[in-house]
């Protein structure tokens, strides 16, 4: 028989969807504590009668709240909730969704409220629970669903915060390891639903033309810069024990730093995507609190909820280093805060200067290169290049633009895609304990040492000392100002 050989483009490998499948069973019971609260509300209805839509929502669902609520009453708040988003109801797709609802009263520190839960999943075999309740919570929850036998082959799907430093997440972990094993927790990081972060590794590791680019060879830093031009408004009482680094930079700007970070996966299954991520934090240093600036927007202390006397930070701007052979030398800088001229989340590669030649140039000093991926409110692309320009003396930047929108249309909301591949079973864009512990370790010196925040009037850039943090490296860049969406409204929503 003729021996045949197979070339490395007509190898069948398997493909990251049929690894990540193997594993994958659908739930038979999607039960949501906490279904009468905010989160609730904002997302999860909406988010659910959108897979109802789609049709890839397939079992019952049963809220669970404190509340003295009829089923009635649940199916009504839910259709209000799912209009106050903006969204055009169906009328046959709502009463489908409708139907699958039913509700539970019960206090999350009574055994028969488990009980009764039971009762009313039946003889289901593979429930979701899906906790949207304060994590003080969630061991109480999480211990009265095993004491009532439920937790044996349930996902248990959880929000952040996972702890408010590394000591706090690990005690988080292990209560909660008492009850479940650590396959069966779905941490939430809503970061990690967002189509543009996903993105991100397609264009590093698909794309011949942008994989080696992105290191040290070619780089003089990464910028990425999470702006949002409201303040904290009526968050208050959640947000001042929080603070920018706690809320957003320790989970979801690590989530960006890992996508442009990581060595490419050597498979598509979620624990080896996971043990990508968790390699690249390893070698992700402490950050030292000098490369550390925290601002507090004027006006911030009269909010409802905020302490008078509060120096927690509502900007947060950093430098992260990264030890090995790719990232040595090229700051990974940070910047986010509440209050900015805009709403726009990207990560930016800023390319080292090219050198001044004597052909055809004068003495301006030229723009570097970059290369800026758009994450929110809209996914894009852009390249900023020099070139020849008619309208110009010599030579200027110019920019290449790419709204994904108008490139076959924004993905499904992060809400939508977690609480769908919780449902399936798919973990991949869940955060592993080991990752979160990472994270905090990383930003504990910060935790330890809080330098004094600097006041910053809205509206503004932060304060001025988070540019002396990019000294060396030019300047902060950008962002890029949002587009809306062409195609999809209200997609950019968690
Ligand atoms: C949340 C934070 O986790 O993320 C908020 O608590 C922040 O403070 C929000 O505004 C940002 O997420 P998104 O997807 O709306 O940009």
């Amino acid at each position: 028989m003729a021996k045949t050989t197979t070339s490395p483009e007509t190898h069948p490998a398997p493909s990251a969807a049929t690894a990540r499948g193997r594993d994958q069973q659908p739930a038979d019971v999607f039960v949501a504590f906490g279904i009468t609260g905010d989160l609730a509300k904002l997302m999860t209805f909406r988010s659910l009668y959108r897979l109802e839509q789609r049709g890839l929502l397939d079992c019952p669902i049963v809220g669970v709240a404190v509340d003295d609520w009829t089923v009635d009453r649940l199916r009504k708040h839910a259709r209000a909730a799912i209009e106050a988003t903006g969204e055009q109801i169906d009328k046959d797709v709502f009463d489908r969704f409708a139907r699958r609802l039913s509700y539970l009263a019960g206090d999350f520190g009574d055994a028969a409220t488990y009980e009764r839960l039971a009762k009313a999943i039946g003889d289901a075999t593979l429930p979701v629970f899906y906790l949207e309740i304060p994590p003080v919570l969630f061991a109480t929850v999480v211990r009265g669903l095993s004491e009532a036998g439920l937790a044996k082959t349930a996902r248990v799907v959880v929000e952040k915060p996972f702890g408010h430093d590394l000591a706090s997440a690990r005690a988080l972990a292990d209560e909660l390891h008492r009850y479940v094993d650590e396959s069966q927790l779905y941490r939430i990081d809503h970061y990690l639903g967002k189509m543009g972060l996903e993105e991100i590794l397609h264009l590093r590791f698909q794309n011949t033309i942008l994989e080696p680019v992105w290191s040290r060879n070619y780089l003089s830093c990464v910028q990425i810069t999470m702006a949002e031009s409201f303040g904290v408004e009526d968050r208050g009482h959640f947000y001042d024990p929080v603070g920018a680094l706690r809320d957003v930079v320790v989970n979801h700007l690590m989530q960006v730093v890992a996508a442009a970070a990581m060595e490419a996966p050597s498979r598509g299954d979620p624990e080896t995507i996971k043990d990508a991520q968790v390699a690249l934090f390893r070698a992700v240093a402490d950050v030292d609190p000098a490369h550390y600036v925290r601002g507090q927007y004027d006006g911030y202390l009269g909010i409802d909820g905020v302490a008078p006397d509060s120096t927690t930070e509502t900007y947060a701007a950093l430098r992260l280093e990264i030890e090995n052979w790719r990232w040595s030398g090229v700051p990974f800088f940070i910047r986010t805060g509440k209050r900015l001229p805009v709403t726009q989340t990207e990560l930016r590669l800023v390319f080292k200067q090219p050198p001044r030649l004597g052909f055809g140039t004068t003495d301006r000093l030229p723009e570097p290169n970059q290369l800026v991926v758009k994450l929110d409110p809209s996914t894009g692309i852009r390249l900023v290049v020099d070139a020849h320009r008619a309208d110009k003396p010599g030579i200027a930047a110019i920019e290449l633009d790419m709204e994904f929108a108008d490139e076959g249309g924004e993905g499904p909301t992060p809400y939508e895609t977690l609480l769908h591949a919780a449902m399936i079973g798919d973990s991949t864009h869940f955060t592993r304990q080991d990752a979160v512990e990472e994270a905090w370790r990383i930003m504990q010196p910060l935790l330890d040492a809080p330098a004094p925040a600097h006041s910053y009037p809205p509206g503004t850039w932060g304060p001025p000392a988070a540019d002396t943090l990019v000294a060396g490296h030019g300047r902060w860049h950008g962002p890029w100002i949002a587009t809306l969406p062409t195609t999809t409204p209200g997609a950019s929503m968690r």
